[in-house]
């Protein structure tokens, strides 16, 4: 056990072992932050509990009520509109007062769900982003009223394993979710549109692919490596009268810029609107 993160004798329940709450479990548990036996996961379906118990090896069940009590975390990963259904539950089913409830859920608030517990919990929300699922997330995070510094410290601890972890503050999180929640998304529209000028300059298609995937990592990590701001890393690659000079006044004759800061406000609006909904 490397990192503990858990009282002796308390476990780790997951509630919503989808995409997100299966791929931060499954980065505890390979990072020995936790033990199988320390370890729960709950969905509502039959066939997700099997799936999950299957490819995690924890127990896996719909019904979690008599597992609540022994929690010392509880990570929800449900979507957002099962939060105060999930809430109810937990306080039907003994939460105790210091058990830490960390929330993925997109655009619910931590007022909002302290507000649903009743036992007045140290509590903290997240953002994550999907690529959580191969450890090469970026998790932003903040603790709500009653979380106390040894609550983010596990905080990061978790979603450490699945990748970066920043402390933000709350009023970040909704261009935080339409930046890099939204990000991959983002990023996967651009390798696909490189591919396919890959093709139309007369590349095999898994070769143009390959090509991309290799150069946003590679250029990423440049930025992250380097600390280099991305304009003089750009001026590097960019010999006079070359080819890429030529190509990036074709990007900014096509407003790259301002479409992608487009992009992100628009997602940003409707974050806020999705969060007025719920919280
Ligand atoms: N995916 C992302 O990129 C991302 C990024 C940041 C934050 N998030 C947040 O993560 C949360 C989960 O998203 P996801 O993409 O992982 O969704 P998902 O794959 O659909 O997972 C949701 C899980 O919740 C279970 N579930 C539904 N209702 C439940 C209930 N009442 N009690 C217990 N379990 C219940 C589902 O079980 P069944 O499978 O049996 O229906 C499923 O295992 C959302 O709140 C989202 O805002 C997601």
């Amino acid at each position: 056990m490397s990192e503990a993160i858990l009282a002796p004798g308390r476990k780790l329940g997951v509630i919503g072992a989808g995409v997100m709450g299966s791929a931060l479990l499954k980065g505890m548990l390979d990072h020995d932050l936790l033990t199988r036996e320390q370890a729960w996961a709950a969905s509502k379906t039959e066939t997700s509990c099997h799936e999950v118990a299957a490819a995690l090896g924890v127990r896996a069940s719909r019904d979690y009520e008599e597992s609540v009590a022994d929690a010392g975390i509880l990570l929800v990963a449900v979507k957002p509109n099962q939060a105060a259904r999930v809430a109810e539950k937990l306080n039907a089913s003994g939460l105790r007062a210091d058990t830490l409830v960390i929330s993925v859920l997109a655009g619910v608030s931590t007022e909002k769900l302290q507000g649903l517990l009743t036992t007045g919990n140290p509590v903290i929300r997240a953002m994550p982003n999907t690529p959580c699922l191969v450890g090469h997330g970026v998790t932003v995070y903040c603790g709500g009223v009653h979380a106390l510094p040894e609550h983010l410290a596990v905080a990061e601890k978790i979603f450490h394993s699945v990748g970066k972890a920043l402390e933000v503050e709350e009023h970040y999180f909704n261009a935080i979710t339409a930046l890099s929640g939204s990000g991959p998304a983002y990023m996967y529209l651009v390798m696909e549109a490189l591919a396919d000028a890959g093709v139309r300059v007369g590349l095999p298609r898994d070769l143009a692919m390959e090509l991309v995937a290799q150069t946003m990592l590679g250029s990423a990590r440049m930025v992250q490596e380097t600390g280099r701001h991305p304009a003089s890393l750009r001026d590097d690659v960019t010999t006079p009268a070359g080819c890429t000079i030529g190509g990036l006044l074709m990007l900014e004759d096509g407003k790259i810029r301002s479409v992608l800061a487009r992009a992100v406000e628009e997602a940003t609006k409707i974050v806020e609107q999705l969060g007025r909904g719920k919280s």
